[in-house]
């Protein structure tokens, strides 16, 4: 018997399918897509929201499979080109691109990976390229806030704009490409808002990850976003509090004034962010995140289908890698 679960699945072998056909293509001597030990599609976390969305809204499989696949090559050539931002060494359980290969190719296999994922939207249809424009200048924009933000006291007003631009961006894309594809544009607004929140709901995990995360398990560095100054909400909160904000304020000092190898300011305060219940606090705040969005899927047409993005969407407020 075919279930939602079981659909997804084959769908998700069929989108890794394509996209490894469509990197397979390049000609080798631009780049040889076999040769280097690198994941080109990570936990399919956009992929699937793609397909469940589009699932739920009633959109023809094939073409949601086209668009999840554009997604997914969106966000690898975001952390190409995110990995030489964070000199990051470690990417999926492997080294990044940026460490074998270093920034040049790094950045251009980036380029190339997203000039793939426009073609993909095209497939699916036409003017999904265009809404895809628009989700990368999102995109961007919220990678520079963050840039221009490096080693400063943000509001968490700003935090917010940070997480909503820089991921949020890409899964409100992919709820917009599900309900194109569905062609139910009177729920066009619904589904901006649902990818927006999921996407900020997700970075926002992923911020409490850095803290609390295994860098075995999620396959790369922890303790980064301290490091280079990125004050995400974890952080923030701390900053905030009456009681743990002078302490929070003394550490982040001395990793400021220490030495890059003095790991010992950075463990100091993310066990504080941990055991002042802060990080726990932030994944509160986007696990709510995401059941708020439970009433806008409850207006999609396929109540099946629905449920299971609903129980997608508890997964990543759950998620430990
Ligand atoms: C990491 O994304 C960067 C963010 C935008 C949060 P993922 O956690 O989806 O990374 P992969 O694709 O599974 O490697
Ligand atoms: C990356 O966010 C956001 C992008 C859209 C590329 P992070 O900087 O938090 O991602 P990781 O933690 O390096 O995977
Ligand atoms: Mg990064
Ligand atoms: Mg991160």
């Amino acid at each position: 018997m075919e279930t939602i679960a079981g659909n997804i699945e084959d769908s998700l072998r069929s989108v890794n399918g394509y996209i490894s056909a469509e990197l397979g293509a390049i000609d080798p001597e631009v780049f040889d897509f076999e040769k280097y030990p690198f994941n080109f599609m990570g936990k399919a976390a956009r992929a699937r929201f793609t397909l469940l969305t589009a699932a739920a809204l009633g959109a023809k499989q094939g073409l949601a499979e086209k668009a999840a696949a554009a997604a997914e090559l969106t966000h690898t050539a975001s952390l190409l080109h995110d990995d030489c931002l964070d000199m990051a060494r470690y990417r999926r359980g492997l080294p990044t691109l940026y460490d074998q290969l270093g920034v040049n190719s790094a950045i251009l296999v980036g380029d190339l990976l997203m000039a793939m994922a426009f073609e993909c939207a095209m497939r699916a249809a036409p003017d999904l390229q265009e809404s895809l424009v628009q989700a990368l200048k999102r995109m961007t924009q919220g990678a520079l806030i963050e840039e221009n933000s490096c080693g400063k006291k943000i509001t968490a007003a700003t935090a917010e704009k940070i997480v909503a631009l820089k991921t949020g961006a890409l899964f409100r894309w992919c709820a917009l490409a599900a309900c194109r594809l569905a062609d139910r544009p009177e729920l066009l607004e619904n589904c901006a808002r649902l990818g927006e929140e999921a996407g900020s709901a997700f970075q926002l995990i992923d911020d409490v990850l850095d803290f609390e995360g295994d860098a075995g398990a999620c396959g790369k560095e922890t303790l980064k976003d301290i490091k280079e100054g990125k004050f995400t909400l974890p952080l923030i909160l701390a900053l905030n509090d009456a009681q743990a904000g002078p302490a929070v304020e003394k550490l982040l000092a001395a990793v400021k004034a220490g030495p890059e190898a003095d790991l010992a300011p950075a463990l100091d305060l993310a066990e504080l962010v941990r055991k002042g219940g802060f990080s726990g606090a932030a994944r509160k705040i986007a696990a709510e995140k995401l059941k708020n969005l439970f009433p806008l899927i409850d207006k999609f047409p396929h109540a099946e289908e629905a449920g299971a993005l609903k129980d997608f969407l508890l997964t990543l407020g759950e998620r430990t890698a």
